[in-house]
């Protein structure tokens, strides 16, 4: 049997393990996996690891945030995705007021018009629930029906939703076999201390993580999987930061329940001294949650490894850090007033990454010693493709599954950088001004990225042409 594509002399982390073997590939699917395959086209993999393309199940692209507007759009932002070997992101859908009967179902056509035609790389679409009027359960079976079987919901922000609506949502997607996503803060404590910060004058950055402790994240987790036992709805608690959410979802799982927990590059890598850097400068690392302590860093990074953590996303959501550089979307310093920047309460919370996540999470996690290969590439592909009804055609090596294939060079090597002229800075193409990486080395980086069969990214540029990904459609769960 000739192959269109053939992969050679690899190592291949399939869901087995690592196996020495080549990958076949026809048209847009694997097509088989063995040894001496022959194909019209051959790729020489000797000394990389050939690995499923990621799937980034929480990006925010062109996302708005008050008068600003995330950087990356659907164009930029995947081809940054492609270049870092992402071949399929989830975003949401942000359905605005005024609410009609067809409210969620036109935003999901809004945002699909969005993204068609400009996306390079597959997606995915999450349903955000801003409230749980009748019309709007109303249309949750068909929201399922169109491929969004995961509904968005925020514990905190001023488009929260309460105990009693959250809990009556769960019921009405857990009927139809969907899952609710939480992002857990409580949010009459932050409120609270925010309220009492800028009244005692603390307006700097560095008051953004003593506004948001890890209390309010771990109260809200605890929360949030109580009511979600409660309605017998699947959760999956979106970028947690602390060690106590992160155990609380763990000790969930334990008990039986369904539920998911996801960390982000940022909240194993980065700590919350970030915010004591001069000038306005902690903005860069303004998100919510905020960056947490080492001790909390370790503690994910352990649960990570051991599965009680299951996924990584980037929870991307870039916005410059000066206005002057990106004027079309805003950024850090939006409110900033005759020469004074705004307090880190209006600042747009959250930060770049969809580029570096595999790479970050093989320097540091693989090549550390922190997590097995295998574990690198369940969290980062296999596990957010199972958790939202995209395996197995997306996140794993196997026959007949999406030829979305990254060859990643363990032995590569370079600084991730977008400051001075480091000779080993590896070229970004995120569409902010800054990473909050900076200066981060990383040991191993994809040498070539394929999305369905189709070389999209090699040697560190885009190489795929325009908008050639599709909408995914995902499967309700089956618990
Ligand atoms: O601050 C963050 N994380 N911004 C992105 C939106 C969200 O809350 O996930
Ligand atoms: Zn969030
Ligand atoms: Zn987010």
């Amino acid at each position: 049997m000739n192959y269109d594509t053939v992969i050679r002399n690899g190592t291949l982390i399939t869901p087995e393990g690592a196996v020495r073997a080549d990958l076949g590939i026809s048209g847009e699917r694997i097509a088989a996996i063995g040894q001496e395959l022959t194909g019209a086209r051959v790729i020489d993999a000797a000394g990389k690891l050939v690995i499923p393309g990621g799937v980034d199940s929480h990006v925010h692209l062109e996302m708005p945030a008050g008068a600003a507007r995330s950087s990356d759009d659907w164009v930029t932002g995947t081809v940054a995705a492609a270049c870092g070997g992402t071949t399929t992101v989830l975003d949401f859908v942000e359905p605005e007021p005024p609410r009609g009967p067809s409210s969620l179902r036109d935003a999901l056509a809004a945002r699909r018009a969005e993204a068609d035609g400009r996306a390079v790389i597959d997606y995915g679409l999450h349903m955000t629930l801003l409230d749980a009027e009748p019309e709007t359960l109303a249309e949750i079976p068909q929201i399922v029906a169109a491929g969004c079987p995961s509904f968005k919901a925020y514990m905190t922000y001023s488009f929260k939703l309460t105990d009693d609506v959250l809990v009556a949502a769960m019921a009405a997607v857990a009927q139809v076999g969907g899952m609710v996503m939480i992002h857990a803060e409580n949010d009459a404590g932050i409120a609270y201390l925010r309220r009492k910060l800028l009244a005692e004058g603390h307006t700097e950055p560095r008051y953004h993580p003593v506004s948001r402790p890890a209390s309010t994240e771990a109260e809200a987790v605890e929360r949030a999987l109580a009511l979600a036992e409660v309605a017998g709805c699947p959760v999956y608690i979106v970028h947690i930061s602390t060690a106590r959410g992160a155990f609380a979802v763990a000790a969930a799982r334990g008990r039986g329940q369904t539920a998911y927990g996801e960390t982000c590059p940022q909240y194993l890598l980065l700590t919350d001294d970030a915010y004591a850097r001069s000038g306005f400068e902690g903005a860069k690392f303004v998100c919510s949650p905020p960056l947490r302590t080492a001790e909390d860093n370790a503690v994910l990074w352990a649960l990570l490894a051991a599965d009680d953590v299951q996924t990584v996303g980037t929870d991307h959501c870039p916005f410059f850090y000066e206005q002057a550089h990106s004027p079309a979307t805003g950024g850090k310093d939006l409110g900033r007033v005759d020469g004074a920047y705004p307090p880190f309460t209006q600042i747009p919370g959250g930060m770049p990454g969809i580029e570096s996540r595999l790479a970050l999470l093989y320097a540091y996690g693989v090549r550390e010693g922190r997590m097995s290969v295998e574990r690198w590439v369940d969290a980062c592909c296999a596990a957010p493709a199972r958790a939202f009804g995209l395996a197995p055609r997306k996140g794993l090596l196997a026959v007949d599954s999406d030829a979305d294939v990254v060859i990643f060079d363990p032995e590569r090597e370079g600084v991730i950088s977008r400051q001075g002229d480091d000779p080993d800075a590896l070229c970004l193409h995120e569409n902010c001004d800054y990473t909050p990486y900076e200066g981060f080395r990383v040991h191993g980086w994809p040498a070539l990225t394929m999305l369905r069969g189709r070389v999209i990214a090699e040697d560190g540029e885009y190489v795929g042409g325009a908008g050639g990904g599709q909408f995914l459609a995902g499967e309700p769960s089956r618990g």
